[in-house]
């Protein structure tokens, strides 16, 4: 009896050692009427080599699933799409190639989390090609949607960006929602990284360029490895990175670039051989830009990290965002957010204050860019300590090496990544274009009566939120300004004046 038993232990114990998604699925075109769904991961579509797959991948603690797409062949199972990153499908969702020519993806009740339709243009079957696009097509082959045209981070090999097309980066590396940074094909043909005003998608403040505005057509991620942008008449405008250094193309390796959400575009590559000599494992080819650190926006600020918080690159090149002693995070679970003080502030008001309550913190080797208001040559640090302690205005102090000491405070623009303040800001811009200050005062009766003084504080509003930051006038003048020492000249419309 005993003998009979040990070949079914061992027949079992093969069953268990192969991971579920090893277990080969043969290739075949996505029919109309085709359904997969969140209770069972194990099935997918795949392409031909299975090298990538369609299908859903359940992501962060068990919160949901990601509709994706993702290198098949590799342990880590590395998502280059997705559907839903903004609206994460519950357990119990479906993806279906509808009969009537639709791609949808719906929760357990049948809600629509994600569509695609292909209506009336004669959709024929579904098909996840070895290029990691996945395309809907028509009996002849040709095209009705693709993946390839609405990247969400990632570009691959084969793929091409046009006019108008974006990466948006990941919020954070375990969330997958749309976060901080766009890499976008401006319809002027320069290809832009931007940093979007979070949470509202609103850009224009590139932090890297090809500068090829007038000559880009095209960002193309081609065969060999090489990203770059083409102008239309086939000529390479700029190369953004290629695999070259490394003497390998896509038949040794499985390459992608992705918008990461530091704000850093980098380009991978993984052998598909271990017997390359290479580590298995995703390695960085090539990023840009080259220290995300030291990178500062048109707007004037530091890229990588939130407001007040510090960038530190470690040695594997990515950011390190820490809040200055004595500050926190505003939002415990942001580590990218903005800092704030959490001490009571120093008072200007208070002729009394007591500056011994205060004391100064040293921190070598960091910079704080712009938001100067004063700065003194040929000074001593303890000179430059004392005098930014007994000046209620100073937040911080740079000293540097030839003797400079630099005052630094908050600045205004900092706090303008509010929606309801930017409309706040346009509407109150329409009111006094159009000389409608009551409107603006509301019932506030103290505004009304002092409605000259109200129309002062307005248009000292409207100097501080100019687009140009050179227009705005630094603290110390606000505040001569609103006591009356200082004459309030009429302010330019700011860019979001609709007049
Ligand atoms: C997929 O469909 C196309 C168009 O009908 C056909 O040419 C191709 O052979 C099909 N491929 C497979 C694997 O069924
Ligand atoms: C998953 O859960 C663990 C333990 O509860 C936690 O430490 C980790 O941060 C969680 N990860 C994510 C992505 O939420
Ligand atoms: C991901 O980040 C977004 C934006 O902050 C947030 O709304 C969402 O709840 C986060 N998702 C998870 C799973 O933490
Ligand atoms: C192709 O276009 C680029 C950019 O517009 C231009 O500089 C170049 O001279 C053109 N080359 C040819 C062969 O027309
Ligand atoms: C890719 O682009 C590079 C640079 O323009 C070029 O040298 C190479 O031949 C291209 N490879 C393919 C497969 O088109
Ligand atoms: C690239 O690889 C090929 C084949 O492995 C080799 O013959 C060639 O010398 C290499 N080129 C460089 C620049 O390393």
């Amino acid at each position: 009896m005993a003998f009979a038993i040990v070949p079914y232990i061992f027949l079992l114990a093969i069953f268990l050692v192969l991971p579920p998604s090893t277990i080969a699925q043969s290739y075949k075109n996505v029919s109309l009427g085709s359904t997969l769904t969140t209770s069972d991961v194990t099935k997918f579509w795949p392409s031909p080599s299975g090298e990538f797959a369609f299908g859903f991948r359940k992501i962060g603690n068990g919160s949901g699933f990601l509709l994706a797409i993702w290198f098949n062949k590799l342990k880590e199972k590395t998502i280059v799409w997705s559907a839903n990153r903004n609206k994460i499908a519950p357990d119990g969702s479906k993806i279906e190639l509808s009969i009537d020519g639709r791609l949808v993806l719906t929760d357990p009740n049948g809600q629509e989390i994600w569509s695609r339709y292909t209506a009336s243009a004669g959709l024929a079957y579904g098909t996840m090609l070895d290029t990691g696009n996945f395309v809907l097509a028509t009996s002849s082959s040709a095209i009705l949607w693709q993946s390839f045209d609405e990247p969400t981070d990632t570009i691959l090999p084969g793929q091409v960006l046009n006019k108008g097309t974006r990466l948006i980066s990941s919020f954070s590396d375990t969330n997958v929602s749309s976060g901080r940074f766009e890499l976008l094909l401006q319809d002027d043909g320069n290809m832009v990284l931007n940093k979007l005003n979070y949470p509202i998608d609103a850009a224009n403040d590139a932090y890297w360029a090809t500068l090829t505005a007038g000559s880009g057509y095209q960002v193309i991620f081609n065969q060999s490895g090489f990203i770059f942008v083409q102008a239309e008449n086939g000529t390479v405008v700029n190369l953004v990175s290629s695999s070259n250094k490394i003497n390998s193309t896509t038949r040794q390796l499985y390459q992608r670039a992705v918008l990461e959400y530091d704000g850093v575009f980098r380009h991978y590559a993984y052998p598909k051989k271990s017997s390359s000599g290479r580590l298995m494992e995703w390695s960085t080819l090539y990023h840009i830009p080259d220290n995300i650190c030291l990178v500062i926006a048109q707007a004037k600020r530091g890229v990588a990290c939130g407001f007040n918080s510090i960038c530190r690159t470690g040695t594997d090149q990515r950011p390190r965002c820490d809040c200055p002693h004595g500050y926190i995070f505003n939002d415990p679970n942001d580590k990218l957010g903005s800092c704030r003080r959490n001490f009571p502030e120093q008072d200007c008001k208070d002729e009394s204050r007591d500056v011994e309550a205060f004391t100064i913190q040293e921190m070598l080797n960091t910079n704080w860019f712009f938001g100067d208001y004063e700065s003194y040559q040929d000074v001593t640090e303890d000179w430059c300590k004392q005098n930014c302690l007994s000046d209620c205005y100073c937040v911080v102090a740079v000293y540097g090496a030839n003797k400079v000491c630099w005052k630094k405070i908050k600045s205004y623009e900092e706090d303008m990544t509010n929606e309801n303040e930017m409309i706040l800001a346009e509407w109150a811009c329409d009111c006094y274009r159009r000389k409608e200050l009551h409107l603006l005062a509301g019932d506030d009766e103290e505004a009304i009566e002092g409605i000259e003084g109200f129309e002062k504080l307005l248009m000292v509003a409207i100097w501080c939120i100019q687009e140009s930051p050179a227009l705005r006038p630094n603290m110390k003048n606000v505040m001569l300004m609103l006591e009356g020492s200082v004459e309030v000249s009429v302010p330019p419309d700011p860019f979001f004046c609709s007049v």
